[in-house]
């Protein structure tokens, strides 16, 4: 109580000062349970598991514990977590997976992202003004179609990419794997205050949707904390895929059931494009830090690119001496990502559908004449690097997992459904929370998505293109191929800076990997033109100095991100679930 007491005087003493929040309500990292530091973080011999939820660390760490693999125990831990934050992730929603082979020196990359439909076509959440339009559903228009609704559907990936790494590389069962997800969906799980929360957030859009009021708004009434959430629909969807693999859920039962929803909605999925799902398999980014390798996701991710140019950018500078959480550091960092966001916005598109100049964006000397253009006391107007507009929001949605087995092998992976509860619509009969990854593509050259982020041409919509991501899972190989970190974090565009500053956080200023990733964050996206600042745990100080100094400022009012990272100690691994949530780092 207290401590609310004194962050809203804070909160009104920035707002006095003209430092811009988006709320005036009082903001708290959303844990249910109060817990220390050191319960976030673990340390184990031989692996280690960091998740979003206790109870998706512990499916993955069962599969370990059992003679499983990094995939094994990543796979459980995903379609665990599918269930258990149905508000972030699921089996209605896509993802990218890293994963490194110690032995043979190898990494693998999965995107099984959401696919535009063959029907979708670039205007289509335009009205005839060319401005973005409602949803139309049981004779009510709900706002913005690319968001809410059966139109902002993407096809659907998880359970194909999910499948397909577990049969590359699984060496456990599928329905082994599949067990503990299949078990929390029928037993239930207490709501936590996240989950709680995020139906509150999305009530008006939910209780539209007959599938997921049942679930979620049952008799009228959001669920409540505490309450048991039992996903019966759910479990039998899992276990049919279980059983019957991939093929129930793209041409079967489940496939039938999802077009019969998109049928009643006049979505515009088809037969054809859930058939036609393909997973693809691509060539991992590497990127040179310090002597590390930084094995990136290529595009349709962004994250992977701008990290990589990110720390190009970065790598000739001795952050230690520039000083941490220091006004020359922070401005220096802000004008780094500033370009770096500037570029995704140029360039950034799915590169089976448009070029994407990547040996300039990933090289070095690129990089240095970036870097060469930052001056310690100027601020780039961001408009001075690219031409464009903006507006505000973030959701707790999006969720990642890290993984290392005792082979040396790791898993990075992040999920998504992109905005809290996706579209809102779950598929009568499934319990499958469908997404609503189309808000990604750019429904409209210089409009902004979501989370603010202003696309291009290169991200248009067109069938069957990929819309771009921020999504960095993100693995480091130190010298002799042996892995090192394993980092990546939910957040819309916070993503990219939230695993920037873990990795730089570690490796530039050496801090213990739990300071690392606790350690409050800042953000520039480009536009909008501010600095986006952790809200509470940044010092009022700092704040002010940046303020002095002429940079807009903007508090956060939720944490930035929710890292899940693992990094190689001295006696094995330790794991780091970010305190921003009620993640769970567990090891052996
Ligand atoms: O792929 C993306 O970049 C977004 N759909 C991720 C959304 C997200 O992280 C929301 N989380 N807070």
């Amino acid at each position: 109580m207290r401590s609310q007491f004194r962050n809203s005087i804070f909160l009104g003493l920035l707002t006095l000062l003209g430092v811009s929040c988006s709320t005036t309500s009082v903001p708290t990292f959303p844990s249910a349970e109060k817990r220390e530091r050191s319960d976030f973080v673990a340390h184990g011999k031989q692996g280690m598991i960091a998740t979003a939820h206790p109870l998706a660390s512990q499916a993955g760490l069962d599969m370990l514990q059992h003679g499983g693999n990094a995939v094994d125990a990543a796979v459980a831990a995903s379609f665990a977590i599918s269930v258990l934050r149905p508000q972030s992730t699921g089996i209605g929603g896509g993802g990218f997976l890293l994963y490194y082979q110690e032995d043979k020196r190898s990494a693998s990359a999965y995107d099984f992202r959401e696919r535009a439909p063959q029907r979708a076509h670039r205007d289509m959440y335009l009205d005839s003004s060319g401005k973005p339009k409602g949803f139309s559903y049981a004779g009510k228009t709900i706002p913005d179609a690319s968001v809410n609704g059966h139109l902002s559907v993407g096809v659907p990936g998880l359970v194909a990419g999910l499948l397909r790494a577990h049969r590359d590389f699984g060496s456990l069962p599928l329905s082994i794997v599949m067990a503990p997800a299949i078990k929390i969906a029928i037993e239930g799980f207490p709501v936590n205050l996240e989950l709680a929360n995020a139906i509150v957030r999305r009530l008006e859009v939910l209780k539209n949707f007959p599938g997921s009021a049942e679930i979620f708004v049952p008799k009228g009434k959001p669920l409540q904390l505490g309450q048991l959430l039992k996903q019966s629909d759910l479990a039998k969807t899992l276990r049919l895929v279980s059983l019957h693999g991939a093929d129930v859920f793209y041409k079967g039962e489940i496939a039938e059931k999802i077009l019969a929803e998109m049928q009643a909605g006049k979505g515009i999925i088809s037969a054809g494009d859930l058939r036609n799902y393909a997973v693809k398999i691509r060539q991992p980014l590497v990127g040179e830090y310090h002597g590390y390798q930084v094995l990136a996701m290529p595009p349709p991710s962004s994250g992977g690119v701008h990290i990589i140019e990110m720390l190009n950018m970065l790598a000739g500078d001795d952050l230690q001496k520039v000083g941490f959480h220091q006004l020359e550091s922070i401005h220096l960092l802000t004008e780094v990502m500033k370009r770096a966001y500037a570029d995704r916005a140029k360039f950034l598109g799915d590169m089976d559908y448009v070029d994407v100049p990547l040996d300039r964006l990933l090289s070095k000397e690129y990089a240095f004449r970036l870097r060469s253009q930052i001056k310690p006391q100027r601020i780039t107007p961001s408009l001075e690097l690219a031409k464009a507009p903006q507006v505000p929001h973030e959701s707790p949605s999006t969720t990642h997992i890290s993984v290392v087995d005792r082979f040396g092998n790791g898993v990075s992976t992040t999920q998504t459904i992109n905005f809290t509860f996706g579209s809102g619509v779950v598929a009568r009969g499934t319990g499958i929370v469908l997404n609503d990854e189309m808000d990604d593509f750019s429904i409209k050259e210089g409009v902004p998505n979501a989370y603010q982020l202003v696309g291009g041409e290169a991200n248009a919509i067109e069938p069957g293109k990929t819309m771009l991501s921020s999504m960095s899972p993100t693995l480091i190989v130190g010298a002799e191929g042996k892995l090192e970190m394993v980092v990546g974090s939910p957040g819309g565009s916070h993503i990219i800076s939230a695993t920037l500053q873990t990795i730089i956080n570690f490796l530039d200023y050496k801090l213990p990997l739990d300071q690392a990733v606790h350690a409050y964050r800042f953000h520039h996206q480009w536009l909008p033109d501010e600095i986006e600042v952790e809200y509470g745990v940044m010092p009022l100080k700092s704040v002010l100095t940046l303020q002095q100094r002429g940079y807009k400022v903007r508090v956060a009012t939720r944490g930035m991100g929710d890292v899940q990272a693992i990094a190689r100690s001295e006696n094995g691994w330790i794991g780091v679930s970010d305190t921003r949530s009620i993640g769970k780092s567990l090891g052996y």
